[in-house]
């Protein structure tokens, strides 16, 4: 069952290493999409039968090629801001406005208006905005993020369920709620929730569903259950891919106990993780007190999450693929931190050396959205493969 890495079937990049390496000669730190790959997510999730509709989280990567294959797929787009709402209006002009959700967290009034006159549904998760700004939400219809009391994922700054996260109603709440809803004349049409981000027990959005699922039938207007995104991604090569077909049955057993709602899933990572690498060129290898250190031409800078998540990136050096690995090393970036550290313990060749292109996988979610000018430093490039 734990096949080595090198039995799989090559990875895009491996593939097009070559293609890589020749982009790199324009500059680096530079991201790289591979559409093909986005599609072919893309079709698992409009495989799954359960949903009844799929939105894209943009936040993950709002490249407007990306939007673009993704929207060809079927798939609605997730917005948190103007924007996000507006970028995706400019790439996508026509698109109806039914296949918008606008999720905010703390947004200032402003922002609902605006999405309120786009057309698009709008989310709300405490009853404070519509005693704040009541004209706005009167005659409205509204969706109402719970919290489940629970989060799920990769680490607990992404985890968004429960007491400790800023986001949702606490079940508790909402009869209180419902009176708020009431006296502004709003109506809600569909409940939300989102744990998290990075699950691979797909049990998790069975519950979601299914405690959704019975407090919408005390509210009576409930058409559609949006159990949010949060599917997880193997960044690992050799850790078991995300289980589809797990996450296709649980959708499928807590649908047929309630199929009077629309199942809606709003995924961002699994889409667009994977289509994504990253490639720096290395700067300077040192070797302090026995420790080798690669420098590259980015760092947290580039791509946070190793910093802020203790995230694992595979990290190769793609100039020499064919190379044997050397000894552990550090992967650090060029920025004023001590946590600018890309990775550790990574048995990178021994002979890697300034102009090596490095690659980094797994990126193409929360990579170059997240990226910074910190130290004054120039944001990454990005550019696209398509067949
Ligand atoms: N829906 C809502 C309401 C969300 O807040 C998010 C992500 C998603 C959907 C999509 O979640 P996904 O399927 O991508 O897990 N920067 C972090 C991830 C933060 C996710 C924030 N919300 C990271 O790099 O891991």
């Amino acid at each position: 069952i734990d096949q080595p890495a090198t039995l799989r079937p090559p990875t895009w990049w491996q593939r097009q290493s070559g293609r890589l390496l020749h982009l790199a000669q324009a500059g680096t730190p530079r991201y790289v999409y591979h559409l093909p790959t986005v599609r072919e997510r893309a079709r698992e999730i409009a495989g799954v039968a359960a949903i009844d509709r799929r939105f894209f989280a943009l936040k993950a990567n709002p490249h407007p090629r990306v939007l673009q294959a993704l929207e060809a797929e079927g798939f609605g787009f997730e917005c948190v801001s103007r924007g996000e709402l507006e970028h995706l209006y400019r790439v996508l002009p026509s698109l109806a406005p039914d296949r918008v959700l606008f999720t905010p967290s703390f947004a200032p009034r402003g922002e609902y208006a605006a999405a309120l006159d786009k057309g698009v549904f709008v989310t709300i998760d405490s009853a404070t905005p519509l005693r704040q700004w009541p004209e706005l939400f009167r005659g409205r219809d509204v969706v109402l993020r719970l919290d489940p009391g629970f989060g799920h994922g990769h680490h607990e700054k992404v985890r968004t369920g429960g007491k400790d996260a800023k986001f949702g109603l606490a079940a508790e709440a909402l009869p209180e709620f419902l009176d708020a809803a009431r006296a502004a004349g709003a109506r809600i049409i569909g409940l939300h929730a989102h744990i998290g981000s990075g699950i691979h027990d797909a049990r998790h959005w069975h519950t979601v569903y299914a405690q959704l699922a019975s407090l919408a039938e005390g509210i009576g207007t409930v058409g559609f259950i949006d159990v949010g995104g949060g599917l997880g991604v193997a960044y690992d090569p050799e850790a078991e891919p995300f289980d589809v077909a797990a996450y296709a049955a649980a959708l499928a057993e807590v649908k047929a106990a309630y199929p009077q709602y629309a199942l809606w899933v709003e995924p961002g990572r699994y889409l667009v993780a994977e289509c994504g690498v990253l490639l720096l060129g290395v700067t300077q290898v040192t070797r302090k007190q026995g420790l080798r250190r690669v420098g590259a031409d980015g760092g947290m800078n580039a791509l946070l999450r190793p910093a802020l998540y203790n995230a694992w990136h595979e990290i190769v050096n793609l100039t020499r693929l064919d190379d044997p690995a050397g000894d552990a090393c550090d992967v650090v970036g060029p920025i004023c931190e001590t946590g600018d550290v890309i990775g550790r313990q990574r048995r990178l060749p021994e002979a890697t050396a300034e102009g090596d292109v490095l690659l980094v996988g797994h990126a193409g979610a929360y990579g170059a959205v997240m990226a910074n000018r910190y130290n004054l430093r120039e944001l990454p490039q990005e550019d696209v493969i398509d067949d």
